[in-house]
Formats: structure tokens, C-alpha cells, sequence
């Protein structure tokens, strides 16, 4: 059994999982109340009127190669954020348990846990050889020993790439944490955009039970709508995490698309997009470093560009009145002046250079 495992919430132990209905689509199916006409427009392959496979094979098959795991390491999740909900819901009982962050980082961690009713204990980022926005190693691991108001630190959220500030922890670093944490928490490697990075990802690792690592279809696939991501880990942790997620979880339509996408073809092509969104990112963060407003554009290993601005407010000001969204951040701690840009087309990134320039000359 996985270590991990021993961190479940006690009154889950033996928890037994909604028993689906058999997916056999050949049978004459008289099993799951279904309705046996499909209207004309549906297109789908399996028909509308089914229900999902609860655990498509193919796809499973599909997205352990992708991540380089078994399939039975792989659990396929509505995108990340399903995934960061089921951990933090298995893991953490309510007003017992806590979760460890580093912020700034994506919120959905915080967020799930405070849906749970699950302490947070956040170890701010700090500067690192390698980065402003490094992992405070010694700071986690104390977290992990006292815990948020003596509440357990059960899992120990860190996004690489991060989002927003868009780079990655040093392999020392997640190695020294993964040393100093031990087995009292899990520790949770966030890879959503892993595919812009130069780094090798921690999929395999997460397999062999290391930590767990959550990858997504939404942003180097071009998949955000389908809702498809993975977590990856020991198989033990991802039946047990299976078991505690809704019966039918993704909807065939999203199913079928996401195996459209996982064709060698398809990868070959999405490869090549990344790349180009790559070059692109590294042209984008060259014309804003060169526009006076700007006083920093952190290294980014994302799809976006962390940009620090004199005056961040008539920034976002100017692109919202060229009809462009951008995040401001300027109001988190320690993101005074920031802002997140997103890799666009190239004429999507003219448009928020030019949209900038004006906002330096008014
Ligand atoms: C770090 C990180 N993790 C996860 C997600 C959510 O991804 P998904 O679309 O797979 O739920 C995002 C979305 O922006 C993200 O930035």
C-alpha cells in the first residue's frame, strides 16, 4: 500500500465507490435508464443519450503514454482544479486538516480548501539563486511540523511553472522538500504548464510515489473548454481517488475530443504549437522590457509574462480600452505594479504592445 494512503481521512478508510453502470456499448442496454433514440444533430460516436464510460480506457491509455507513466498511475479529472477539489476533500476533514501553499500562486489551492472547510497555511515564495520567486524549503517543512492553528498539514501545494509568476522551482529544491516533508504530507507538483518549460516534469516520480503531479489538457493541447486533466500518482492513491469522484466524470463529447487530441498526429502538431507560443513569449517579454513604463518582465517558463509596471492601473486601463483583458495583480502581496499578460497570436501581442505604448504616452 502507498504510504500516501496513510494520510487519507480516517472516516474514508474502506470507502466504497458508487457502482457504475457497465459501459459495454454493443449489449442491448436496458441497465442504466437511459432512452435508446440519439436526437439527429447528435454527432457524438457513443450517442448523447448514454452514459459516459466511467473510466475510458483509450484515453487513459492515451494520457500514461503522453506523461510517460502505466495507465493505472493516471487518473483523468474535469481539468486541474477537479483534481486540487478530490485531493483536498480526501485528504483534508474539515476544521482538522490543512493544506500549505506558496504564495503568489494559482488560487484554486486556496480556494478548495477553504470549500472544505481545510486550514491553509501559506510559506510566501522567496528569493532563490535561481529566481525572485523560489520555494521557501525550510519554511514548508516547518509548516508541515507545526501545522496551520495545529491543524495537520496534510498536502503541500506547489505550482511549477507558476502561475502568474511564471517560473520554475529548481529540481534541489522540490528534492530537498520532498526530503524534509517525508511521508507526513503529499506533496502536489502543479505541471499545468510544464509544456512551455525547458524542465523533464515529475510524472514518473509520481508514479512510483513520490509526490503527485497534476498535468492538464486546457493549456499546450488548446483543451480549456473539454475540461480533461490528469493526476498522476502510485495506483493505489489513484483508485482511491477515483472512487471518491462522480460515477460518469467527463462527459463523452469531452472524452471523444480529448482523443482526437492525443493522436500521434495531434501531439506532433500541438509540440509545434507550443514551441511557436514559446518564440513568441520570448518576443512579447523583449518589446514590453523595452517600453519605459516597464521596470521588470520576470523570466517566464508559462504561456504569459509577468510584467512589473510603474503604473499598473493605466496599463490594464489602456488594454481594456483597446478591448484587451490582462490580470492584474498588482494588489497580492509582493506582485506591487504586476500584471500577467498572455502569449497571444502576433497580432494579438501587437495589439497589447501597442495598447501599452499608449498608455506610457498619455
Ligand atoms: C497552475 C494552474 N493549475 C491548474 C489550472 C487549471 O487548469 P484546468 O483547466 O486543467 O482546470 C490553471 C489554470 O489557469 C493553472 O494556472
Amino acid at each position: 500500500m502507498s504510504w500516501q494512503l496513510n494520510l487519507l481521512r480516517p472516516d474514508l478508510a474502506g470507502f466504497k465507490a458508487y457502482s457504475a453502470a457497465a459501459p459495454d456499448k454493443n449489449a442491448v442496454r436496458l441497465h442504466a435508464n437511459e432512452v435508446s433514440w440519439r436526437r439527429d444533430w447528435d454527432h457524438s460516436d457513443v450517442g448523447l443519450n448514454r452514459y459516459p464510460d466511467p473510466m475510458p480506457a483509450l484515453l487513459v491509455e492515451r494520457l500514461g503514454r503522453l506523461y510517460r507513466v502505466p495507465p493505472e498511475s493516471v487518473l483523468p479529472t474535469r481539468g486541474s482544479d477537479d483534481a486540487i477539489d478530490v485531493l483536498v476533500r480526501a485528504f483534508c476533514l474539515a476544521g482538522r486538516d490543512a493544506v500549505a501553499i506558496s504564495s503568489p500562486t494559482f488560487g484554486m489551492y486556496q480556494v478548495a480548501a477553504r470549500v472544505q472547510g481545510a486550514g491553509v497555511v501559506d510559506v510566501p515564495l522567496v528569493q532563490s539563486p535561481e529566481s525572485p520567486f523560489g520555494l521557501d524549503v525550510e519554511g514548508l517543512s516547518e509548516a508541515v511540523s507545526t501545522g496551520a492553528d495545529s491543524m495537520p498539514v496534510k498536502l503541500v501545494f506547489v505550482c511549477s511553472p507558476n502561475n502568474p509568476t511564471g517560473n520554475r522551482q529548481a529540481t534541489g529544491a522540490l528534492d530537498a522538500l520532498l526530503e524534509r516533508v517525508g511521508s507526513r504530507a503529499i506533496v502536489v507538483v502543479d505541471e499545468a504548464y510544464q509544456e512551455f518549460s525547458g524542465g523533464s516534469g515529475l510524472s514518473r516520480r509520481a508514479a512510483d510515489g513520490e509526490l503527485l503531479v497534476l498535468r492538464t489538457l486546457s493549456k499546450a493541447y488548446g483543451m480549456a473548454g473539454a475540461r480533461v486533466g490528469a493526476l498522476v500518482g502510485p495506483p493505489e492513491t489513484v483508485a482511491l481517488l477515483r472512487a471518491l469522484l462522480p460515477p460518469y466524470l467527463l462527459p463523452s463529447p469531452c472524452v471523444e475530443a480529448a482523443l482526437r487530441m492525443t493522436t500521434p498526429a495531434a501531439l506532433v502538431e500541438a509540440r509545434a504549437r507550443a514551441a511557436d507560443i514559446v518564440a513568441r513569449r520570448g518576443s512579447l517579454a523583449r518589446a514590453l522590457a523595452r517600453m519605459p513604463g516597464v521596470l521588470e518582465v520576470y523570466p517566464s517558463e508559462g504561456n504569459f509574462v509577468l510584467v512589473r509596471f510603474g503604473d499598473a492601473e493605466a496599463a490594464v486601463d489602456s488594454c481594456s480600452r483597446a478591448g484587451i483583458l490582462v490580470r492584474d495583480f498588482s494588489r497580492q502581496p509582493g506582485l506591487a505594479g504586476c500584471v500577467r499578460i498572455t502569449v497571444g497570436s502576433e497580432s494579438e501581442n501587437e495589439r497589447v504592445i501597442a495598447a501599452l505604448t499608449e498608455a506610457v504616452h498619455v
